[in-house]
C-alpha cells in the first residue's frame, strides 16, 4: 500500500516503510493487515522485484537471500546500527515503522529457514525493540525468535563483519576474511545481515507483491528509498522519495535558497563525494545515474554545504573524524588516515609546508583497498573528490585565501 504523507512542508512523496503507525501493533494491522505467511518462494518474488540492499552497497536482496537458503540452517541479522553520524533514516524508520522491520524479519527468516535471528540497534532503542517484540508474541503476531543486542556507537560499528562479531560478544570491529559470511559468519554458520529499511521494504514485498513495488523508481532500481537530508535544508530530516528522483528538484524543494547558491552537496555521507550542484544537473538520485561521476546514493545521505562555508575545513573535520574512527588494526588506517586527516587539516587552514596537494594524493592511493574493510577506501574517495570538487578553493587555500570566509577571496585563510 502506497500513501502520500507530507514528511516535510513543502513537498510530499509517496510513503512506503515510513508509515508513521508507530509502535501500536493494533495501528500497524490497520496499514498494513496481517503478517504475511512467506517460504522459500519469497526469494524468487524478491527478485522479480529487484530490492537492492538501502545499507549502503546496493547489492541484490534477492541474491543474499538465496545464498543462505537450501544449505546448512542459517542466521538472519537485521542490521539497524545506523554508524554514519549524517544519517538518521534507521532510527527513524525503526520509530515510524518499528512492525515492518519486524515483519520483515519474520518473512526473510522464514523463507530461508533461519530459527536464530538478531537485531542489532543503538543502546537507546533496545528496549522498545524488546518491548515490541514481547508484545507480538502475546498477541500471537509472528512466532520469531528475536534476540536485540546492543551496536556500538562507532562508525565502523555496522560493517558485517563488525555487527557479526559484536553479536558473538567480541569488539564491535571488522575482520579480514576471504570467506564470505553467506557461508561462514556467526559462529561458522552461513549468516545474512541485512539492512533493516530493506526488511522493511521486503516486508511490503510480501504482502503486495513483485508488480506493485515496481510502479515506483526506475527499472533498474525499483521502489523507494529513505534519504537523511543534512546541511542547508530548510527542513534537515528523513524523507522517503523514489529511487531515480531528479536531484534538482530535490535540491530545488528541500534547500534554503536557490540550489544554484549551495556550495556543493556530499552524496553518501562520508564515505560519500562532493559534488557541484551544476555537476548533479541532470542526474537523479539512484546508482546508474550517479555512477558516471563516481558517486552513489549509499544509504542515503544527501549533505547541502551552505555558501559561505569552506567545503576544504568541512572535509578536513569529517577526515580527522574517520581517521578516529578506525580500529587501527590495519596499516592503512593505522598510518595512512592520520596522515591524510593532517594534510586536510594542514590545507584548509593554510599553514602547508611542502606539497600538500601532492602528499593528500599519495596518501590516498596508498591506503586505498588495502584495509580489512572499506573504511580507508571510502575516505580516500571522499578526500578525492574535495580536491576536484573545491579545486579553486585549494588553488586560493595555497595561496592564503579562502572565498567563502569572504565573497572577494581577500582574505587570509584563518
Ligand atoms: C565502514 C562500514 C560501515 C557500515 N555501516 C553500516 C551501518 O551502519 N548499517 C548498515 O546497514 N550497513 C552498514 N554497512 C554495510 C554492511 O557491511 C552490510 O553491507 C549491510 O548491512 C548489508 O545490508 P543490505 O544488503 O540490506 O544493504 C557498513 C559498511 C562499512 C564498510
Ligand atoms: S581497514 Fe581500518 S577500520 Fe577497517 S578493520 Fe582495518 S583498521 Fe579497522
Amino acid at each position: 500500500m502506497t500513501t502520500t504523507t507530507p514528511l516535510h512542508p513543502t513537498v510530499s512523496y509517496p510513503s512506503r516503510v515510513l508509515s508513521g503507525a508507530g509502535h501500536d501493533l493494533a495501528r500497524h494491522a490497520a496499514r498494513f493487515g496481517p503478517c504475511p505467511h512467506s517460504g522459500p518462494d519469497l526469494i524468487g518474488v524478491v527478485a522479480a522485484a529487484g530490492l537492492r540492499g538501502r545499507g549502503g552497497a546496493g547489492f541484490p536482496a534477492a541474491r543474499k537471500m538465496a545464498a543462505v537458503a537450501g544449505g546448512r540452517r542459517p542466521v538472519l541479522i537485521a542490521n539497524g546500527s545506523e554508524g554514519e553520524p549524517l544519517s538518521s533514516k534507521d532510527a527513524v524508520l525503526l520509530q515510524s515503522s518499528p512492525h515492518l522491520v519486524l515483519d520483515g524479519m519474520a518473512v526473510v527468516a522464514a523463507s530461508i529457514r533461519a530459527r536464530e535471528s538478531f537485531l542489532y540497534v543503538p543502546a537507546h532503542m533496545t528496549a522498545m525493540m524488546r518491548q515490541l517484540i514481547a508484545d507480538r508474541r502475546v498477541a500471537g503476531w509472528d512466532s520469531t525468535d528475536i534476540k536485540v543486542i546492543e551496536a556500538p556507537r562507532r562508525f565502523v560499528a555496522g560493517e558485517k563483519s563488525a555487527v557479526i562479531a559484536a553479536i558473538a560478544g567480541k569488539a564491535a570491529i571488522p575482520s579480514d576474511s576471504a570467506v564470505s559470511t553467506s557461508e561462514s559468519g556467526l559462529h561458522g554458520r552461513p549468516t545474512l545481515v541485512q539492512n533493516v529499511e530493506t526488511l522493511a521494504h521486503i516486508a511490503t514485498i510480501a504482502r503486495y507483491g513483485a508488480a506493485w513495488f515496481r510502479t515506483l523508481g526506475t527499472p533498474d532500481e525499483p521502489g523507494t528509498m529513505l534519504i537523511s537530508l543534512t546541511g542547508a535544508c530548510s527542513a534537515p530530516g528523513v524523507l522517503e522519495v523514489p529511487v531515480g528522483i531528479p536531484l534538482d528538484s530535490l535540491l530545488k524543494t528541500t534547500t534554503t535558497g536557490h540550489p544554484d547558491r549551495l556550495r556543493a552537496v556530499l552524496i553518501g555521507g562520508y564515505h560519500g563525494t562532493w559534488h557541484g550542484t551544476e555537476q548533479l544537473r541532470g542526474h537523479t538520485l539512484s546508482r546508474s545515474s550517479l555512477h558516471s561521476l563516481g558517486a552513489s546514493p549509499g544509504a542515503g545521505v544527501v549533505h547541502t554545504l551552505a555558501v559561505g562555508s569552506c567545503g576544504l575545513a568541512a572535509t578536513a573535520d569529517i577526515v580527522a573524524y574517520l581517521a578516529r574512527e578506525s580500529t587501527g588494526q590495519c596499516g592503512p588506517c593505522l598510518n595512512g588516515l592520520p596522515r591524510l586527516a593532517e594534510s586536510m587539516t594542514t590545507l584548509a587552514r593554510g599553514h602547508w609546508s611542502g606539497d600538500v596537494v601532492a602528499d593528500l594524493r599519495r596518501y590516498a592511493a596508498l591506503v586505498d583497498g588495502r584495509g580489512a574493510c572499506h573504511h580507508p577506501d571510502g575516505t580516500a574517495r571522499l578526500v578525492r573528490s574535495a580536491m576536484t570538487t573545491f579545486a579553486r578553493d585549494v588553488d586560493l587555500h595555497l595561496r592564503g585565501r579562502c572565498e567563502t570566509s569572504h565573497p572577494d577571496g581577500r582574505r587570509r585563510v584563518p
